[in-house]
């Protein structure tokens, strides 16, 4: 099992986002977290990257249990996270915000790993100098997610990445998805939009107010009439 959560809890103050999550993503396999606005999708996410407030009873990638480490020691173990909104540096160039996620100092490996992304992303590549902040929501949303894999990572989490792009952009992304998981990674993808998610995915797991409703693979769960009425508005 590439990577493995177990009752994970995120809560803010008072309030209780994620309430004993479990779930597991295999080496190549995409996995979708579906749920509506505010359902834990997120806090998830933050919860495994460590980057809020949170307490598991196991996190582990390839075995390694991490279930204690912050945040750059599991970046460093092969978590890596694609947030919600992008946030990529608009001042700085394209190339510069790709590197960024690289953790090491190794250069040659540094410009070897970037390649690879700009090989994916040709529209990068091409803009390469630019500054990010003049680029389509769409290409920046590749820069995010070309820094996210700029990291090695072995589980790869995407939050939104999909919200608001035109769908062009849409089956572009959900093609780069499949291609990093075919490649090996475990990805796990958070999405109000049930639909690309599902396209993507292997299996998923939905979420309602910080709990898992429903595991199930991808096929069941988009034949699903709770799935398509609560998510797909069919
Ligand atoms: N920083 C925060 N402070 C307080 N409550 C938050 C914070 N972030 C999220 N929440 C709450 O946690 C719940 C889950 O939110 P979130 O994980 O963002 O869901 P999703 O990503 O599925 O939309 C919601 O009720 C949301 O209002
Ligand atoms: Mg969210």
């Amino acid at each position: 099992m590439s990577f493995e959560l177990e009752r994970l809890q995120v809560r803010y103050g008072a309030v209780t986002a994620v309430d004993g999550v479990s779930l597991h993503v295999k080496a190549g396999e995409v996995v979708a977290l579906i749920g509506a606005n505010g359902a834990g999708k997120s806090s998830i996410l933050k919860g495994v990257m460590a980057l809020t407030s949170h307490t598991a009873a196991r996190v582990a990638v390839e075995g390694r249990a991490l279930t204690n480490a912050g945040t750059r020691t599991r970046l460093l173990a092969g978590i890596s996270l694609s947030p919600e909104g992008r946030h990529v540096f608009p001042q700085l160039s394209v190339r510069e915000n790709v590197d960024l996620g690289y953790p090491g100092r190794d250069a040659v490996e540094r410009r070897a790993r970037r390649e690879a992304m700009f090989d994916r992303f040709p529209r990068l590549r091409e803009r390469e100098a630019q500054a990010a902040g003049s680029l389509s929501g769409g290409e920046q949303q590749m820069l995010a997610i070309a820094r996210a894999v700029m990291a090695g990572p072995r589980l790869l989490m995407l939050d939104e990445p999909t919200l608001g792009l035109a769908p062009i952009v849409v089956r572009e992304l959900a093609a780069a998805i499949l291609h990093f998981a075919r490649s090996g990674i475990a990805v796990l993808l958070a999405e109000q939009n049930a639909e690309m998610a599902l396209s993507v995915a292997d299996r998923g797991y939905v979420l309602q107010s910080g709990r898992v409703v429903t595991e199930a693979s991808a096929r069941e769960l988009r034949a699903s009439d709770e799935v398509r009425s609560a998510f797909m508005g069919m």
